[in-house]
Order: C-alpha cells, then structure tokens, then sequence
C-alpha cells in the first residue's frame, strides 16, 4: 500500500508573515502522519521558520536547490544549506524552473543525485506541453524526462523519492487533465520504473498529479489507482483549501 501524498508548491508567493499565519492555522487540523504525508514547498527564505514552527502532521519541502556542495555560485543554494534548515523534501525539475531558469534533464539528473547525498527526498516532476500532447508526443516526452532523471540512481533510493506528472497545460489555467487522461500518464510512468527497475519497484513508488488540482477535483484525480496524491499550486495557499485537499486525499 502506497501511502497518499499531498503536496503544497507555494511558488513564488507569501511574506513571512503570511507564510506563519498558514502554519498556525493548519497545525492540529491534519490527518496524522500515519494517513497521509502532507507536505508544504515554500520559497528558501521562510523553510526554516515553518520547519520551528510546524505540527507533527506537516512536512516541508523546498522548491529547487543546486547540485554542486559549494562554490562560487551566486544566489544558489547547496543541499547540505537545506539539509541544515531541517527540510525533508525538494521539489526538482519544475516545469517553471525548466521554462524560467534553464533547467534541463541533466541538471534535474545532478540534483537529485546531490538530493539524495544530503538526506533531502527529491519530488521530481515531469510532463508534457499543449503541443506535444496535441501531437501524440506525451510517451515520448516522459521517456526522455524520467530514462535522464534516473539515470545512474539506484534502486535503494527510489524509496525517498515521489514523481509528479504535470502537464504544463494544465498548471495554472483552471484546466485540469481528466481523471482518466492524468491516470494513464501516471500509469505510463509506472510502467518506465518497472523496466528501469523492476515491477514490485514500479507498484511502490509514488506518483503525484499536478496541475490545477482544486478541492472540487481531488477525489476523483485519488480515486484512480495510478494516482497517489497531489501536486498543488494555488489551491494550496489558503489554509482552509490545504486541509481540505488533504483530508479528500486519505
Ligand atoms: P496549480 O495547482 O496552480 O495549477 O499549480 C500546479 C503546480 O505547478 C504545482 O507544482
């Protein structure tokens, strides 16, 4: 049995302030740890407050991090720099950070290499674009991205590690892929660990969908058997809409 996840990605949004107020308005109104993983990405410069500050049943993540240890990198942040703020997951290979910032399945590769080196669970994402959907393209657009992010990972780690399908036409349009579309893309990823690794691999690892997930949404996209819980944008950053996603999700 796979255990559900839900998973906030605030992006690039909330002051201090407002990132604290969330906190505190969530805290004790969770499922237990136990049901569901719940899990709130925030920008790097609040992790170590929400971290202090947090209830038992909430767990933080970051949203990128830098694959190298150290160096001459401005404005980047190293592994071992999260590691140390108490974090336990990073969002890696966001379709922003891939349109925004040059990010590439080889860099994706590095990171979470250099994730899973510093203790830190990589939630890697994958998915396609409108075109590439429209032209039959999606299988192939998730070879490529899930075959280059695993390369060289070993089967001990896929235990710490959760993939999110997110087809960029569905993140922040309102648009939400059907429940079946979202299945079977989920379900073809599956298929790509089970030859990667090996079938029992592919039945526990966990596979998020992202992409306009909304409270009216959730039940249907869980109840599909390849889908074990959600990537949110927006639908995360009200505290009420938080809980409630994740209470649909158990
Ligand atoms: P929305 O839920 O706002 O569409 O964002 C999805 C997403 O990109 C989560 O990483």
């Amino acid at each position: 049995m796979r255990k559900p996840v839900m998973a906030g990605n605030w992006k690039m949004n909330k002051t201090r302030d407002e990132a604290l107020e969330f906190i505190y308005a969530v805290s004790d109104k969770l499922p237990s740890a136990s049901q569901l993983d719940s899990i709130i990405c925030a920008p790097a410069i609040i992790l170590r407050d929400l971290v202090k500050r947090k209830g038992d049943n909430l767990k933080i993540g970051a949203q990128n991090v830098h694959f190298a240890e150290s160096g001459a990198y401005t404005g980047e942040i190293s592994p071992m720099m999260l590691t140390s703020t108490g974090v336990e997951y990073v969002i890696l290979g966001h379709s922003e950070r891939r349109a925004y910032f040059n990010e590439t399945d080889e860099t994706v590769n590095l990171k979470i290499k250099a994730a899973l080196a510093n203790n830190l669970k990589p939630i890697v994402c994958c998915g396609e674009s409108l075109e590439e959907r429209e032209s039959n393209a999606t299988h192939d657009v998730l070879d490529r991205q899930i075959n280059k992010a695993f390369e060289g990972i070993e089967g001990k780690d896929l235990e710490n590690i959760i993939i999110a399908y997110e087809p960029i036409w569905a993140i922040g349009t309102g648009k939400v892929a059907s429940a079946e579309m979202a299945d079977e893309a989920c379900g073809y990823i599956r298929s790509l660990i089970a030859k990667l690794y090996c079938p029992h691999c592919a039945e526990e690892i966990r596979i998020l969908y992202g992409g306009s997930v909304s409270t009216k949404s959730v039940s249907e996209l869980m109840a599909q058997p390849n889908i074990d819980g959600g990537l949110v944008g927006g639908a995360s950053l009200k505290s009420d809409s938080f809980i409630e996603l994740c209470h649909k999700a158990i």
